[in-house]
């Protein structure tokens, strides 16, 4: 499926189905720090053109829910643009977007690492049409991308783009002390949003983790949301490659088929039953209470700018973690901006001192674990703008 190659006429995309090493970049793509599962994730060498290689590099990017709403459209072999795609929101629990365009700039900044791995620097264009609400979304690009070649010395971040995992386990061993965590930001270089590094006395924000899960759990309309979301079984997994699932909530061996076999494809009654509710809260607890430190990023607004440039400070975060094999689980739950959350928000910010028009845009718990389920990503086609 995806030995394709796209290549743009007139503005149309024509997918065909050649390979030639045109380019004879193939060679260039450099180290990884693992052998990437090519049975889950586009492969780059199936690709001539650079941009989609990039792109198929971009897509190894972490995205809320695993919604990949990424739309591309192709301009040439070097440059394309980037829309959210508007037909895959989380309305109930993102109200706002904010979260899908931190996915955009999650996608943004692996690619632009991903590239750096194929000999090429890219430009980024930020919201080149202008930007001013919901009905522009997927309509007008969040960048326009444009690569060009050069010598280029690839960022020590870039060859962990295929082993960042979110990790929702319990962690092990030792809390992240700050020399650690002051090494990680080394590594993650300049950031747009400022942080917070919290390792001692967490208990008030395990609180509020716990708390912010239980009424996402809770409230019929995000519940529902994920129920969407969620993926009952490894073959609906590999069909819909998207969404989050049991294996990728830290569930391991017999524990999968029991807990699936009990969500019965996700029955709706069963789903919002106190059981599976009780139950899922149970196994969160268990990693909320294993926090060996915590992670806050915030920004002085709140534009939609702020949240692109979140999301590229986050991954470059996760990717120095997965360099240092820790790993982070966010706890966005308590961030989100829906009426029954409001408690919450209003409380974790006062722990952290934020006012309003600061926000906080994402906070994770980071430590050491066992390696966790790898997520799919769906082919690359699938992403193309028609
Ligand atoms: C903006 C953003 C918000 C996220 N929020 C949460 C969250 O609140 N809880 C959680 O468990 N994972 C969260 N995630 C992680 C995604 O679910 C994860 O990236 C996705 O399932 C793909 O898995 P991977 O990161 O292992 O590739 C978030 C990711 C992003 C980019």
């Amino acid at each position: 499926m995806e030995r394709r190659e796209f290549i743009v006429k007139s503005g149309t995309l024509i997918a065909a189905s050649v390979f030639t090493a045109k380019f004879g970049i193939a060679s260039t793509l450099t180290e990884t720090s693992k052998s990437p599962d090519y049975s889950k994730r586009p492969n780059p060498d199936h690709f001539n053109q650079p941009i989609l290689k990039a792109i198929a590099l971009g897509i190894n990017a972490p995205s809320p829910h695993n919604t990949q709403s990424w739309k591309f459209e192709i301009i040439d072999d070097h440059r394309m643009r980037l829309y959210v795609d508007e037909n895959i929101l989380l309305p109930a629990t993102d109200p706002p977007s904010r979260q899908i365009h931190m996915g955009a700039g999650c996608f943004i900044e692996t690619l632009v690492l991903g590239a750096q791995r194929l000999g090429y620097t890219s430009q980024i264009d930020y919201f080149p049409e202008g930007y001013a609400g919901k009905n522009d979304f997927g309509k007008k690009p969040v960048a326009s991308i444009q690569l060009s070649q050069g010598k280029v010395q690839p960022d020590p971040l870039a060859k962990f783009i295929e082993s960042r995992q979110t990790n929702r386990r319990k962690y092990k061993g030792d809390l992240i002390t700050q020399k650690e965590y002051d090494e990680l930001v080394k590594l993650a270089g300049p950031s747009h949003s400022k942080m917070h590094f919290i390792n001692t006395n967490f208990e008030p924000y395990l609180d509020v983790f716990y708390k912010g899960f239980e009424i996402e759990s809770r409230t019929f309309a995000t519940n529902e949301e994920t129920r969407n979301l969620f993926r009952f079984n490894e073959k609906q997994r590999a069909e819909k490659r998207d969404g989050i699932s049991i294996p990728q909530m830290g569930y391991k061996g017999l524990m999968i088929s029991l807990a699936e076999s009990s969500l019965d494809m996700g029955d709706q009654t069963k789903w919002h039953s106190d059981k599976s509710i009780n139950l899922s809260l149970k196994n969160m607890k268990k990693g909320i209470d294993s926090t060996k430190g915590i992670v806050v990023w915030y920004t002085e607004s709140n534009e939609f700018l702020d949240w692109v440039k979140s999301g590229r400070d986050f991954v470059r975060f996760a990717l120095a973690l997965s360099s240092k094999e820790l790993y982070a689980h966010p706890y966005n739950q308590a961030i989100q901006e829906y009426d029954e959350m409001k408690e919450v928000r209003t409380k974790l910010d006062g722990l952290l001192d934020i006012k309003d028009p600061q926000k906080i845009q994402m906070i994770v718990r980071i430590g050491r674990s066992s390696s966790p389920y790898y997520a799919y990503r769906r082919n690359l086609k699938d992403y193309l703008k028609t």
